[in-house]
């Protein structure tokens, strides 16, 4: 069989890549005491896992007409004076979803072995928010079990199933170490963790998962997930074809009944549902149920998970011919793209309002089945999540978590070498971590900042911009330019006025302001991207730490009239600092990071199952396909898709690991 040759060729590249990586502290090179292994740094192999795909497309053509390249904004300087700003939000707005079964590739193996980069990463993030949210679930959360020990000490490993039995979906293994993992990080950075109840079996609930997260997470633990896209359960076969909302409005109850039976520590605001996919059930065909009002004293929050896109074409039979990403382009290059994604749950953000609820995008990223080629791994990715992360706090969700896929995805915000190349390459960050970067900064560390989408340039939308409240008063403004155009000419001109003119209030535009930028030369590019002048590099140049000065622009003000004129760039994005306040509520005084001396170990325990592939690493939007989506059962794989998918299971299940010998704070 090919695929058995395949394993055979990669489990002897992983035999013959032994060697020990003694990754050396910022600025030294890195040193390799190897086995036989070239290590010379020219001429490296590189992966052609989908996540370090190479396709930088073209930017879409200016928009004819053009935008106005100026305009004026005028503002009040005290939110009392404004109508329609969001519910308080925090700077830990946007955090992350790793898919369970890529966790050992991202997150580490056991409680003593965690990725340094991992670390830096959610440092990053948690000096900037106070906190970062991580949700370890997905898909492969319903068929995860737990189990008293692994080989070698894993966290996660797939079950072995029996190869002669291509139905039969294999669990993920998991046992009490991977909660240990997690307690472990957030005595290091303030994680704060969302975990996953299993509900393939409603008849035989496996609910260690609660009890044990609890028991070792304590606080650190803030919401356990009851049901992964319940109105897709019957599409895929995972329950009968009527399974319908009072059916999942049951079973939470029963997860709920049988979690406070177990003794749980906490019961109270700790489940998070539904969760749907708003695919084949509206949120409001849940609500109707009466569920948030009946389980309102458990409920941490209520979720969704949407992907406004999806490339499942690329992968699976049944869908069409694949889209061409060039195409597809320009449909993420405008503020409509966050826009036409959340109109659906407007409605929803305001239910749970009402409720008392946070409303969390639980699981999102650009596109599912894996995001694009060229697309999901561009600067325009960058500039569309943060687009549509501020989309999403101006309509009043509380939260919206990126999702990791792993080795086999484009879209990642960060991705771990491949196991073969571990002792050579680092990791490799995807542009939008920075968009998290830049959306933590924008809504700052107190918890209490109210935004509103300005409708900015008589609304258009390739210009959108929003103002930030910071306790009561104008703290920043956030301005995205769409459009690619070397020349300048499309770069636009902000006039920015705070009170005074026809407010009737007195001018209160301050003497200077400070700006801060996310640049690219093109919203095709991939890796020549800086936020304040800092940047990760390139593909497999990251240790998780920001790299360059910080480089923030002071602007001084027109008092005479009353304006501040700031530049966006095309393409680019500008973080406006109203005062020095709204500066240190953002930016960090000083990063923890950890140091990343290291040493790479490489083991041979690959398993390898063809239905696992269909099912895992986080592809999601199987909302067209209608039947099984058991692999090779009539949803065929495109041999594109395949290949990619057998790797990335062999990368997670062969495990390299990095084990943290110390770790330092260097401040
Ligand atoms: C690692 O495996 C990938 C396939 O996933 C391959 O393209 C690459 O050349 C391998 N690297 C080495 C050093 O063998
Ligand atoms: C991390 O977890 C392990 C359990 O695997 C525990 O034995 C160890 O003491 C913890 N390490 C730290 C640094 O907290
Ligand atoms: C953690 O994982 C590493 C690498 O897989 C292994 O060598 C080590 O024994 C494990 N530690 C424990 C406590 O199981
Ligand atoms: C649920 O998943 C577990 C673990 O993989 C498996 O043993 C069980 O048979 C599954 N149940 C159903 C109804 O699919
Ligand atoms: C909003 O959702 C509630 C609860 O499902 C429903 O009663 C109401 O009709 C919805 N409103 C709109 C405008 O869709
Ligand atoms: C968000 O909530 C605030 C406070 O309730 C409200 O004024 C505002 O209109 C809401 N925004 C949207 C887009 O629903
Ligand atoms: C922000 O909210 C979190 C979660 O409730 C809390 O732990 C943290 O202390 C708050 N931060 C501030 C500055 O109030
Ligand atoms: C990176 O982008 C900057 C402008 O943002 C440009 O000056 C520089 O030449 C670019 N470098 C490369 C290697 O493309
Ligand atoms: C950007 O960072 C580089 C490297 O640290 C530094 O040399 C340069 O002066 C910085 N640029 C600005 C505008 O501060």
């Amino acid at each position: 069989m090919a695929i058995h040759t395949l394993l055979c060729t990669l489990l002897t590249a992983i035999a013959g890549a032994q060697a020990i990586t003694v990754y050396g502290q910022a600025g030294q090179q890195q040193q390799t005491i190897g086995t036989g292994t070239n290590t010379a740094t020219s001429a490296l192999p590189s992966s052609t896992l989908a996540a370090y795909d190479t396709l930088v497309l073209n930017p879409p053509p200016i928009p004819n007409p053009p935008p106005p390249n100026q305009f004026a904004v005028q503002l009040a300087a005290q939110a009392v004076n404004v109508n329609g700003l969001s519910i308080p939000q925090s700077g830990a707005f946007y955090g992350f979803s790793v898919e369970m079964s890529v966790a050992t590739q991202v997150i580490g193996h056991n409680g003593s072995v965690i990725h340094p980069p991992f670390l830096n990463l959610m440092s990053l993030v948690a000096e900037r928010a106070g906190r970062i949210h991580v949700r370890v679930g997905g898909n492969t959360q319903e068929e995860a079990r737990m189990v008293p020990s692994l080989p070698d000490g894993k966290a996660i490993e797939k079950q072995k199933v029996d190869t002669n039995n291509p139905t039969q979906t294999p669990a993920l293994l998991y046992t009490s170490e991977i909660l240990y993992m997690l307690a472990n990080i957030s005595s290091l950075v303030n994680v704060k963790w969302y975990l996953g109840v299993p509900l393939n079996d409603s008849a035989n609930l496996a609910l260690d998962i609660a009890l044990y997260g609890q028991q070792i997470l304590g606080d650190n633990l803030i919401g356990l997930q009851v049901g992964n896209e319940p109105d897709l359960y019957a599409r895929h076969g995972h329950r009968p074809a009527t399974y319908g909302p009072f059916d999942y409005y049951g079973e939470f109850g029963n997860v709920l009944g049988a979690i406070k039976t177990m003794g749980v520590p906490r019961t109270s605001n700790i489940l998070l549902g539904p969760s749907v996919a708003a695919a084949d059930w509206t949120p409001e065909m849940v609500w109707d149920t009466g569920f948030i009002q009946t389980y309102s004293d458990a409920l941490a929050a209520v979720t969704v998970e949407h992907y406004p896109d999806d490339n499942c074409a690329a992968l699976y039979e049944g869908f069409g011919d694949p889209i061409d990403p060039q195409t597809e382009f320009p449909k993420f290059l405008d503020h409509n793209a966050g826009w036409n994604m959340i109109g659906k749950f407007i409605n929803s953000s305001q239910v749970a309002q009402a409720a008392g609820k946070p409303f969390i995008m639980f699981e999102t990223n650009s596109a599912s089945c894996g995001g694009f080629p060229g697309i999901s791994t561009s600067f325009g990715a960058a500039l569309w999540a943060l687009d549509y992360g501020l989309t999403m706090a101006s309509a009043n969700f509380s939260h919206a978590l990126l999702h990791v896929g792993g080795q086999n995805v484009y879209y990642n915000p960060f991705t771990a070498p491949p196991t073969n190349e571990s002792h050579f390459h680092q990791w490799t960050i995807g542009p939008i971590f920075y968009s998290v970067l830049a959306v933590s900064e924008t809504l700052g560390s107190s918890n209490n900042s109210r935004i509103i989408d300005l409708g900015a340039n008589g609304q258009n939308i390739y210009t959108p911009g929003y103002a930030i409240y910071e306790n009561d008063k104008l703290a920043r403004l956030a301005f995205v330019n769409f459009m690619t155009d070397p020349s300048g000419a499309n770069d636009y001109t902000v006039s920015i006025s705070v009170d005074g003119g026809e407010s009737g209030r007195p001018a209160a535009t301050p003497p200077q302001i400070k700006v801060k930028y996310l640049v690219a030369p093109s919203v095709g590019d991939k890796f020549n991207i800086t936020w304040g002048n800092q940047t990760f590099g390139g593909q497999f140049e990251a240790d998780g730490r920001l790299k360059n000065d910080l480089h923030i622009e002071t602007i001084p003000c027109d008092a005479a009239t009353n304006t501040c004129q700031v530049k966006v760039p095309a393409p680019g994005f500008a973080l406006v600092f109203m005062s020095d306040e709204a500066v240190a509520e953002s930016e960090p005084a000083s990063t923890a990071t950890f140091a990343t001396t290291a040493v790479t170990k490489i083991k041979n325990t690959a398993t390898l199952d063809e239905a696992v592939l269909a099912t895992s690493n986080g592809n999601k939007g199987m909302e067209k396909y209608k039947g099984s989506t058991s692999f090779g059962s009539n949803a065929a794989a495109r041999g594109a898709g395949v290949y990619p998918s057998v790797m990335a299971l062999l990368a997670v299940a062969a495990g390299t690991g990095v084990v943290l010998r110390a770790f330092s704070r260097q401040v």
